[in-house]
């Protein structure tokens, strides 16, 4: 049983998230859907929060999950949270962090966004280009009459020259995101002389889905050294240093989890040598993963209209497609799947799963061993709690928008209700 499967309570052979058997969810919310356990996103966090040292808070990154109710339970649990755009930064506050607690990272900050991130004194704007420190300045100049005005918060985002392995790496090389480290001192100099700025320090983000502690914290390593050395030179006190998040998740029995208690102790090492030296003595730490917290705990459920076979292929067709879980074709990734209402029956062969679309990319999988299926079958994708109902394709088709469901305390609660997607306007508005 791969792990994904195994964070999930099965009753008498049928998956029943949070002890919720999910045939009585799809009876009653109607499929396709998207259904998330807050059991799975705490044991998550826990497993993070206890390993990382008390200097190192969580973040967050909301865009991994979008839903209000989801960003609730880690809000609850005492983490930050890491926006990436103004309706992220709203959805954040109407989710209930405090503004300190809220970061904001993500390439072309635009003047409405940056207005807004001042005004509600968020913990850290993330700058990643001289235009977004031109806008910070301009929107606290842009105050500057009202009593309550303080500097801006902000921190560097670094593309350091160093290079990773890996297929989802984002430093590196040339790059949109950040500061390249080796231009990046003029601007931190110039920010530090302006009483507009209250500079915090450094974030990088090196990446998604890395798997392997190690990679991870030779990540921290290098950079945490860049980030004493570029200090020293500075003669900055730094107050923050934000290592990013990319955590991974296991799609398969082979990868096998993410070494948390690794990584737990690599931060310890950086984060104790980073107090001992004279710029950081005071610093405080942030990581601020999506996938490893709000991934494993969602499954993308969908019901099973058809099976046909094709030249010796046998396809299962679904209500549910690539429209409402893009990722599983885009990341190149097998996403482990399985028939829900026969999680105890012997595989029968391998299946294609895919969907209504009328494109050849609408599947599931390449190839996935279940048992035998039959119209009216549940079929869910599990692994689809980050990155699935927020990076489908919605309106591809018009097929009607999957609802969000949260089981939780032994319940079920619909999060967002299906919706059909409309027409835009009813009439052609001229401008
Ligand atoms: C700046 C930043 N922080 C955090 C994340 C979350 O990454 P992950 O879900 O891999 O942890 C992303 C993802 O793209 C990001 O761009």
């Amino acid at each position: 049983m791969t792990p994904p499967f195994g964070a999930f309570k099965k009753i008498k052979g049928e998956l029943a998230p949070g002890g919720v058997p999910i045939r009585a969810v799809a009876e009653r919310a109607g499929t396709p859907f998207y259904i998330y356990d807050a059991g799975v996103m705490r044991r998550q966090y826990a497993r993070l929060s206890d390993v990382l040292p008390k200097a190192v808070s969580i973040h967050f990154s909301i865009k991994s999950n979008p839903n209000i109710s989801v960003a609730r339970v880690f809000q609850k649990m005492g983490a930050g949270v890491e926006v990436a755009s103004e309706g992220e930064l709203k959805l954040a506050f109407d989710a209930g962090f405090a503004p300190e607690k809220i970061i904001f990272a993500g390439p072309g900050k635009n003047e409405k966004e940056i207005r807004l991130a001042v005004k509600s004194k968020i913990g850290c704007i993330n700058i990643e280009s001289a235009t977004e420190l031109g806008r910070v300045l301009d929107a606290v100049g842009a105050r500057r009459g009202s009593k309550t005005v303080r500097p801006a918060r902000i921190a560097f985002r670094i593309n350091p020259s160093f290079e990773v392995p890996g297929e989802t790496i984002m430093i590196g090389g040339p790059r949109k995101f950040g500061f390249d480290d080796d231009a990046v001192e003029p601007m931190v100099r110039k920010a530090l002389s302006d009483g507009r700025l209250d500079v915090l320090g450094f974030h990088c983000f090196a990446g998604t889905q890395i798997l392997n502690s190690r990679t991870l914290t030779g990540v921290y390593d290098a950079f945490s050294r860049w980030a004493v050395e570029t200090a020293r030179r500075l003669d900055f006190n730094a107050r923050l240093l934000n290592f990013g998040g990319g955590l991974g998740i296991p799609f398969s029995e082979k990868e096998g989890e993410l070494d948390a208690d690794l990584l737990g102790a690599g931060m310890k090492r950086i984060t104790s040598r980073l107090a001992r030296s004279a710029n950081f003595r005071v610093a405080r730490f942030i990581v601020e993963p999506g996938r490893y917290l709000s991934g494993p705990s969602g499954i993308y459920v969908s019901r099973v209209t058809d099976v046909k076979t094709s030249r010796g292929v046998e396809y299962v067709i679904t209500d549910g497609g690539v429209h409402h879980a893009l990722l599983p074709i885009t990341l190149n990734k097998n996403y482990p799947t399985a028939i829900l209402n026969k999680m105890n029956r012997k595989p029968a062969g391998e299946y294609v799963i895919a969907g209504p679309l009328c494109a050849s990319m609408d599947q599931f999988s390449r190839k996935t061993l279940l048992p035998r299926p039959q119209i009216g079958d549940l079929i869910g994708v599990f692994n689809s709690g980050a990155y699935g109902y927020s990076a489908g394709m919605l309106y591809f088709l018009s097929h009607t928008a999957p609802a969000e469901i949260l089981v939780d305390g032994g319940k079920a609660w619909i999060i967002r209700k299906p919706f059909r997607p409309g027409h835009g306007v009813d009439k052609a508005i001229r401008i």
